[in-house]
């Protein structure tokens, strides 16, 4: 039987209702997933709940709550598997039955393999009519970091790149502001809200001094929580003078450091006097003096960071496309040509056709004059596939 004849038009509007009150976590859920429900009875929509934040409520439970006495005989629409455990809240499974909840369909099972097929099984053995599968995919797109942390122990990785129509990315100075619109870079305070941290190179920090932050203006949104910095900088050249290690901006995320085991301990100590985490990503062969870009995402990983974005310059950024650690380019296009003496987008030394790396434009948007591209890289077996 296919999953369309299983559900009716009507299980599709309502699932498309909870995965819509999901998405209102966006900013603020991680690191837990973004997750919507919607209590229907007789046919109407009787409770209505989302996962704010970690610690809070879980979108069933909200939602029940919402409902009150008509949460009763009602048919939960859930965009992720209600969970079977009790962590920092309880088990979503006993509350379901609790509140007399007679069906539940669900868009997905949960990852989490503390879950992962449990939750549903526990309702189904309790008598509850369960069906799984409705709008799989967009309920996936939404906890697609969420997902690839509890599948591969990694966060889904975003690079974004403002650029020239002929592929620049800084005069050859380092003066880059502002090459995209000010709508491309209110779309970039949207993506930086979304995630989790945003990492960039040394390189940017010292040409550029930038605050990589999301700034209430920008965002048309209350701004809940910051999401953290982290600067790769194998030597710790980040003046203490940056804005990102200023004691303003210590105060309201945190900044991490990656470096090398051969960084100056005299650094490391001035920068963790400031409250900024040092952490040294070393490579064990000739590139000991760089980075280990995969050791510090699995580290990410361990901080329980889903979605990570990259917004570096052409040396880091290129590194992170090299070696396909990257599951999708965020590029806004600007009408400019910059000339051939600029910076390229995407350093990366190859001399042959058959190093190229081969993209698919996932999706294309204009923004005020600008485009943004979205694009995966082909034949990735370590990006997301
Ligand atoms: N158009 C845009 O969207 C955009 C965005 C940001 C910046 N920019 C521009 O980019 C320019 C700076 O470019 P950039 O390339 O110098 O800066 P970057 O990519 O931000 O930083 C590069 C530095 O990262 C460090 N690094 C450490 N480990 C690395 C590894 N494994 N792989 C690669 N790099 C590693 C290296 O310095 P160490 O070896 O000392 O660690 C390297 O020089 C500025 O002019 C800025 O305006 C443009």
């Amino acid at each position: 039987m296919s999953i369309n004849s299983i559900f009716s038009i009507a299980d599709s509007q309502f699932m498309v209702e909870a995965i819509q009150l999901a998405r209102r976590g966006l900013y603020t859920a991680t690191p837990n997933p973004c997750v919507g429900c919607v209590l229907v009875k007789d046919e109407k929509v009787v409770g209505r709940g989302w996962h704010v934040r970690a610690g809070d409520g879980h979108a069933e439970v909200n939602a029940i709550a919402d409902a009150g006495d008509n949460a009763k005989g009602a048919t939960a629409y859930i965009s992720l598997e209600p969970c079977s455990f009790t962590g920092k809240t309880g088990a979503c499974t006993d509350v379901l039955q609790a509140a007399g909840i007679v069906r539940v369909v669900s868009a997905m099972e949960d990852p989490n393999p503390n879950v992962s097929g449990q939750g549903s099984a526990i309702l189904r053995a309790a008598g509850l009519d369960v069906s799984e599968g409705l709008m799989a995919e967009q309920a996936a797109t939404l906890n697609r970091g969420f997902i690839k942390r509890m599948q591969k122990q990694l966060p889904f990785v975003s690079c974004k790149m403002a650029m020239s129509l002929d592929g620049r990315s800084a005069m050859a100075s380092g003066e880059s502001q502002w090459i995209t619109s000010p709508s491309a870079r209110q779309q970039v305070q949207q993506l930086r809200a979304s995630s989790c941290a945003i990492v960039t190179g040394v390189g940017t920090i010292i040409h550029d001094d930038p605050s990589l932050n999301v700034r209430e203006q920008d965002l048309s949104a209350p701004v809940e929580r910051q999401p953290a910095l982290v600067i790769v900088d194998s030597q710790l050249k980040t003046p203490l003078s940056a804005k990102v290690v200023s004691t303003e901006m210590l105060a309201t995320r945190d900044v991490y450091i990656a470096c090398v085991n051969a960084a100056s301990a005299d650094r490391v100590q001035a920068l963790e006097a400031r409250g900024v985490k040092v952490m040294a990503f070393s490579n064990a062969d000739e590139n000991a003096s760089i980075v280990n870009l995969s050791a510090l995402l699995s580290f990410l990983a361990e901080r329980e960071m889903n979605h990570v974005m990259i917004e570096s310059g052409p040396t880091l950024a290129g590194q992170f496309v090299q070696q396909c650690l990257v599951d999708e380019l965020k590029l806004f296009v600007a009408p400019k040509l910059m000339g051939g003496n600029a910076m390229p987008a995407f350093s990366m030394p190859f001399e042959n056709m058959s190093e190229a790396m081969n993209l698919t434009i996932t999706d294309t948007m204009a923004v005020g004059p600008d485009w943004l591209l979205t694009c995966h890289i082909k034949n990735s077996d370590k990006g997301l596939g």
